[in-house]
This record gives structure tokens, C-alpha cells and sequence, in this order.
């Protein structure tokens, strides 16, 4: 019996994974091996430096990050830049605007510009939770505590995987992509080798700046991730010691009847 059950709720779990990622994926997207994946990933703080500077110098002509303050990347577990730095950072960006028309200096307290209008593309805030289809969050969750929530490597996918085809319709231009859904989006391949000098002297590839730049997304997305896998971790290791102990006393307890029985 208890076998019969045992394996009916394992080739449910199996089935249910394997229907998640057939749902998730509405493109092509590839699997990366970040920093950050797996119960114990961290973000590597260089490349979320280099991925700042991809979105900086690139992406941020078109795309905002509205929820993103600004002095984050001073915190521990992020970027890390020195506090010095992130002001100066804050005071290059575009001024805030005031009520009234007057602008003021952006300070490290702000967030980031937002951008909107003709030709801009979507904030991305919040762009990596929200096409995290590939590896979760459908089923449970197993995959993505191992794999990571997916919506790095889909960004990643989607610059990297231009195809090269264009098209006009009604004016507009379309770029043949294999990730986005339907397979044509309105952003011009916004990435070529060596487009963005880093300051650390990385590998400048297509391929690498958009894995810098996921990655750097997926923090701007999920700042705390560190944070919440370590109190995940204790969690766990509370509930082992927890049931261990809990175990031994049960034992303990019932040794007098149990032994009893035994030796019947
Ligand atoms: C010239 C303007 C421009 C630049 C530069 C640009 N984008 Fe875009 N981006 C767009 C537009 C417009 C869209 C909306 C495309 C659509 O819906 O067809 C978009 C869409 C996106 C999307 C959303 C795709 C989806 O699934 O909805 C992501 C992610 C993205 N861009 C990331 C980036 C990154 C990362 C960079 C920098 C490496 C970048 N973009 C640079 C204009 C731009």
C-alpha cells in the first residue's frame, strides 16, 4: 500500500515538473549557469558592476528602473559600489523633475530615471520576476530552488538570439528574434561585440555583456535573493535539528512500553 502511494506521488511530482517546463517556455531560452543559482548562490559583484555598466551605457537610453533606488548599489550582497562612487553615479544621471517645471540634481536617495514615450521600451524593474517562466514558478518549485527563477537566462536569450531578419509594417520595424514571443520584437539588437569598454577588462562579447546585464537585472529585480536563500538555509537546518531531538524524546518516551512489547 505504502509503496503504491510512494510511487504515485513521485510520477506526480515528475509529471507536474515536466508539464511546468513545457508551459514556461514560449521561446527559445538557454540555460546559464549564474552566479546565483542553486540553494547557496550569491551574486558575483563584479559582474553585476559590469552588467550596471551595460545598462548604463546601452539599455538605459530606452529603459528605466523606476523602482530601483539608487544607493542599492552601495549594499552588501549587490554591487558594493563604494559610497563615494554611487553619488557621483546619481548626479550623472538625468535631473528629477519637480512639480512646477524646475529640475533639481538626482541624488543617491533617488531612484533611477524613468523612461517613457515614442520608441522607449517597458521599465525593467521588475523584468526578470516577471518572465521567470523557464524554470518556475509553476510545479514544486524543486527546479527552481536548483536552476534559479529563469528570468536572467531569458534576458540573456532574448539579446543573444537575433536572428537576423527584419520586416516593415506599418511603418514600424521588426526584428526577427527566437525567444521573444511570436518572434519579432521592436527593439533593434541593442548589443555587438565590444560595444561597451569594461572597466575591469572582461570579455566585451555580445554574449557576455548580455550575461552581465541579465544578471545585473535579476538583481535589480530580486536585490534580498542572498538574503532569503540564507534564511531558508537556517530554516531548514532548525527543522532537521528540530525533528532530530524530537525523534530521540518520542523514542524515550515510549522505550518502556515498546521494549515491553518486544520481548512479548
Ligand atoms: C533603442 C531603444 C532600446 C534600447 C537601447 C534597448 N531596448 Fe529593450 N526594448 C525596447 C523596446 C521598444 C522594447 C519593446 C519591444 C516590443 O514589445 O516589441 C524593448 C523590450 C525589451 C525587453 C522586454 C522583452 C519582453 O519579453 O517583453 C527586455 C527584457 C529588454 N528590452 C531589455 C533590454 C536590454 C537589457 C537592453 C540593453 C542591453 C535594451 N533592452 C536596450 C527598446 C530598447
Amino acid at each position: 500500500m505504502f509503496r503504491k502511494i510512494a510511487i504515485s506521488a513521485v510520477s506526480a511530482l515528475v509529471l507536474a515538473t515536466g508539464a511546468a517546463h513545457a508551459a514556461g517556455s514560449a521561446g527559445h531560452v538557454e540555460d546559464v549557469d549564474f552566479s546565483f543559482e542553486g540553494p547557496f548562490g550569491k551574486y558575483d559583484k563584479n559582474q553585476l558592476q559590469r552588467g550596471l555598466q551595460v545598462y548604463t551605457e546601452v539599455c538605459s537610453a530606452c529603459h528605466g528602473l523606476r523602482y530601483v533606488p539608487i544607493r542599492t548599489l552601495a549594499d552588501p550582497g549587490g554591487p558594493e559600489l563604494p559610497a563615494d562612487q554611487v553619488r557621483a553615479y546619481a548626479a550623472s544621471l538625468d535631473e528629477v523633475e519637480l512639480p512646477g517645471g524646475e529640475t533639481r540634481p538626482r541624488e543617491w536617495t533617488d531612484k533611477f530615471p524613468i523612461r517613457a514615450g515614442e520608441g522607449m521600451g517597458p521599465d525593467l524593474s521588475l523584468m526578470a520576476k516577471a518572465r521567470a517562466g523557464f524554470h518556475g514558478p509553476y510545479g514544486t518549485g524543486m527546479s527552481q530552488l536548483f536552476n534559479g527563477m529563469g528570468g536572467a537566462e531569458y534576458i540573456y536569450s532574448l539579446l543573444t538570439h537575433y536572428n537576423g531578419e527584419e520586416k516593415e509594417e506599418a511603418g514600424s520595424f521588426f526584428y526577427g528574434n527566437d525567444t521573444f514571443a511570436g518572434g519579432w520584437i521592436s527593439m533593434a539588437p541593442p548589443l555587438s561585440d565590444g560595444q561597451v569598454e569594461y572597466a575591469d577588462g572582461h570579455d566585451n562579447s555580445t554574449h557576455h555583456m548580455a550575461e552581465d546585464v541579465a544578471a545585473f537585472l535579476m538583481w535589480a529585480a530580486e536585490p534580498k535573493m542572498m538574503d532569503r536563500k540564507n534564511t531558508g538555509f537556517v530554516a531548514v537546518i532548525f527543522l532537521v535539528v528540530l525533528s532530530t531531538l524530537l525523534y530521540l524524546t518520542n523514542k524515550r518516551l515510549w522505550a518502556g512500553v515498546k521494549g515491553k512489547k518486544k520481548h512479548a
